[in-house]
């Protein structure tokens, strides 16, 4: 069985590992098995509860509330032999090529292998335990997008490195190093094939319809703008979003209360109101008081968490995005829907071979055509409130093949 995965992010200071601590806690209260991991370098997870937290998962209160786990993932720690070792292979196949050793040393920096293999961590954690749900506190939403991005990114990475015809760069070593060159290069193919099948499985890990992720935020009409992005960007990579989490909401004060403070807070009050209602077409939004004492231990979080999810279930929360693509039909064209909240987000389009390649404020994604559509020639695109709106008339010579 495969545990279900509850990712947590936002910017930082939002309370991703407050709330990420509170929804496991809250978890393990109605008798399931939880598992909460931390992949932010910057740890806290062992702060908000109380407690010491290593790379294994623990059971954070064994004589209270049986049944949660907590663990603290170190990216940097798991920076392992086998990475340096396929950047040993990669250098040496580069420099058999020909390639200059300053440009192999910066050709083999590979992006971001510290959140990937935190990811793949999170990975084997979720498949080796007894776990019915995993959440995860992420790190700061610039950090995790990336992050979530990564897989494709880095395919298309080794992809332009070496192509997926091997034996053609096989075939030049051959001739240009000999064949201690072509042995080292078989090594290196297959541990890049490994690399290739475990971002695979990655990427498979964070579409998966068992994976949301749960954005925190503060109701500030500057985070709004930044949040419908977010929101877009995910689901551009195929990640679901399912609800929004507005922390530190200052309490409601009764109409009669007068005063400075009381004025202060129904100003403060309402601003807020008003931006968690112009988000509210992102799907569910759920609030959390800002407490006058900070949430810290079990008890405390069971207490945030409650306020948050009410008797609702933690997981499964309503408004999440759905499918990113569709199609209909419109007269003799074809509307391909894109439904991405864009927001004020800078937007580009390009059609390439049988994929339309969307940039959204610079990042790309490729979104395979669905065979009809690889017969049409693209006729224009609009913005509207369900998203993006991309037509496509068939073309008569691409049909006739
Ligand atoms: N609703 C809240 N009320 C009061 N304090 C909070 C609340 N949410 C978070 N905090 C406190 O704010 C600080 C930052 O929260 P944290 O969850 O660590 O944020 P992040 O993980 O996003 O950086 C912590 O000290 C935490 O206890
Ligand atoms: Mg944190």
């Amino acid at each position: 069985m495969s545990a279900g995965l509850l990712l947590f992010t936002g910017k930082g200071g939002v309370g991703k590992t407050t709330l990420a601590a509170a929804t496991a806690a809250r978890l393990a209260e109605s008798g399931r098995k939880a598992l909460v991991v931390s992949t932010d370098p910057a740890h806290s997870l062992g702060d908000a509860f109380g407690v010491r937290l290593g790379a294994a998962p623990t059971e954070v209160d064994p004589d209270g509330l049986t049944g949660l786990h907590a663990a603290q993932v170190d990216p940097r720690a798991l920076v392992d032999d086998a990475w340096t070792e396929l950047r040993g292979h990669l250098r040496t196949v580069l420099a058999g090529a020909g390639v200059d050793e300053l440009d192999a040393e910066e050709l083999t920096a590979l992006p971001g292998v510290e959140e990937l293999l935190a990811l793949g961590e999170v990975r084997r954690l979720a498949a080796n335990g007894p776990w019915e749900v995993v959440v995860v506190d992420c790190g700061p939403t610039a950090e995790t997008l990336r992050l979530l991005a990564l897989p494709e990114a880095f395919a298309g990475y080794l992809e332009r490195l070496f192509p997926t015809h091997r034996r053609v760069v096989r075939g030049l070593l051959a001739g240009a190093a000999g064949s201690g060159a072509v042995d080292r290069w078989d090594a290196t193919a297959d541990a890049l094939s490994r690399l290739a099948e475990r971002l695979d499985a990655l990427r498979g890990m964070l579409t998966s319809d068992d994976t949301a992720v749960r954005l925190v935020l503060t109701p500030e009409r500057v985070v709004a703008a930044e949040t419908r992005r977010t929101v877009a960007a995910l689901a551009l990579q195929g990640v679901r979003v399912s609800g929004l989490v507005a922390n530190r909401l200052v309490p409601a004060v009764a109409a009669d209360e007068s005063g400075a403070a009381a004025s202060w807070l129904r100003t403060r009050r309402a601003e807020q109101d008003a931006v968690l209602a112009d988000l509210a077409d992102l799907g569910g939004v759920r609030a959390v008081e800002h407490r006058a004492a900070e949430p810290v231990g079990v008890e405390a979080l069971l207490e945030v968490a409650r306020g948050l999810y009410g008797d609702d279930d933690p997981v499964g929360e309503p408004g999440g995005s759905g499918a990113l693509t569709s199609v209909e039909r419109d007269g003799d064209e074809y509307v391909l829907r894109l439904a991405l909240a864009v927001g004020e987000s800078d937007l580009d389009l390009a059609r390439v071979g049988d994929e339309l390649a969307v940039t959204l404020d610079g990042r790309r994604k490729l979104v395979p055509l669905p065979p009809l559509l690889k017969r049409c020639v693209v006729t224009g695109a609009e913005l509207d409130d369900g998203g993006l709106a991309v037509r496509f008339r068939p073309d008569p010579d691409l049909w006739m093949r």
